[in-house]
């Protein structure tokens, strides 16, 4: 049994953390939870004993969790812009790291992470759930058999509404030094989709970001992006938090010589069309809609990540892979502020949106 803690009890940890941890209890036992809010972490501790686990020993301080020596390793939950100070800590302290995404919020704090879990021989995977969806494992199948072709363009459109309720119910949301705005919170997931499927290093960027219908927030509720990639494919980024009246779509499109795909759903769950030689259509063109936009992925990937400390593999969402969206991210930014298109790589920070 892999032994954990979770660090920072919140909206997605109660909805998704604990179903991971429950339905991976054959090889997973969760020892303890923590949260600066007691009752936040007493609450997901009793999700588990209501699932007949036994019930985790409650921390308000992580750093007393780090301490103990029976857990090989933590999943941190917490807001986006604490991840690299608990993050180090952890490995500091001899654990594997699971984080949830953005891994960071600034090149030298993702690099540095992924220097420290390389050098103490740690694993260090990051939450991006969606790669496991089943039409994207289809889509993924045809990228790695090149069925494709040569890939032309590919977009990444998120289409979703998050009300000023969302935003008030965490101060953090929203601004540039714990979270950023749409673009690095609700969107990094698909761009991540769209990067790793295009398959090539991003040449240049040009970015544009709006604040259209939340003054409240400092950071953008609207970003849009056409990348231009070393092997001279396209990609645009379409990412809104303001689309009347609710969440509408995520999808991923990719477009190659020789196929087509659209997987979109509420959040990248659903074939909506398929196209290569002698196939027009897919079964999963059908698949229900989940219960949140966060999908199913929680699950496999904690699997995954169990494994990859077992068998001393990366995870399959590692350090370098879950830097890449958060780079793009970054990209759009520095381009919308200077009005410029950026040449990577890049070094950035999200504090620099602060002036
Ligand atoms: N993978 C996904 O689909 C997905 C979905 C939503 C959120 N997230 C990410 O998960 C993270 C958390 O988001 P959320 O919406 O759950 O936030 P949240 O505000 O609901 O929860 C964060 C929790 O962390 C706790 N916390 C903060 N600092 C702490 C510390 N030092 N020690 C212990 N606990 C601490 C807070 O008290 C809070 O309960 C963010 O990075 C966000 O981007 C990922």
């Amino acid at each position: 049994m892999l032994k954990t803690a979770i660090i920072g009890c919140g909206r997605i940890a109660q909805k998704k953390h604990s179903e991971a941890i429950i339905r991976n209890s054959n090889i997973i036992e969760n020892i303890a939870v923590c949260d600066l809010l007691r009752e936040r972490a007493l609450e997901f501790a009793d999700k588990m004993e209501k699932a007949d686990l036994k019930k985790p020993e409650i921390y308000e301080d992580y750093k007393q969790l780090l301490k103990r020596k029976d857990i090989d390793a933590v999943v941190i939950a917490t807001e986006s812009g604490n991840h690299y100070e608990i993050t180090m800590e952890a490995l500091n302290n001899n654990k594997h790291v699971l984080v949830e995404k953005p891994m960071a919020l600034s090149t030298k704090h993702m690099n540095e992470m992924i220097e420290v879990a390389e050098n103490k021989d740690l694993k260090l995977g990051v939450c991006f759930q969606n790669r496991f969806n089943p039409p994207i494992q289809e889509l993924r199948k045809k990228i790695e058999s090149n069925a494709f072709g040569r890939i032309l363009h590919g977009q990444a459109s998120i289409r979703w509404n998050r009300n000023r309720d969302y935003y008030k119910q965490a101060q953090w949301r929203g601004t540039w030094k714990y979270d950023g705005g749409t673009l690095m919170n609700q969107c990094t997931h698909d761009i991540d989709l769209l990067l790793w499927n295009m398959g090539s290093e991003i040449d240049e960027i040009y970015g544009v970001i709006r604040n259209f219908t939340h003054p409240y927030i400092q950071a953008e509720d609207f970003g849009g992006a056409i990348i231009k990639f070393k092997n001279g494919s396209v990609g645009i980024i379409e990412g809104s938090a303001t689309i009347y009246p609710k969440n509408l779509e995520e999808t991923l499109s990719i477009f190659g010589e020789k196929g087509t795909v659209v997987i979109g759903g509420l959040a990248v769950n659903k074939i909506k069309h398929w196209r290569f030689e002698g196939e027009d259509a897919h079964p999963y063109q059908n698949l229900p809609d989940p219960d949140t936009v966060y999908g199913n992925g929680h699950v496999p990937l904690y699997r995954d990540f169990y494994n990859a400390i077992l068998e001393n593999n990366q995870p399959y969402i590692n350090g370098q892979e879950g830097k890449k969206a958060v780079e793009a991210v970054f990209g759009i930014y520095k381009s919308a502020k200077e009005g410029l298109p950026v040449k990577f790589p890049i070094d950035f920070s999200t504090l620099e949106m602060e002036n």
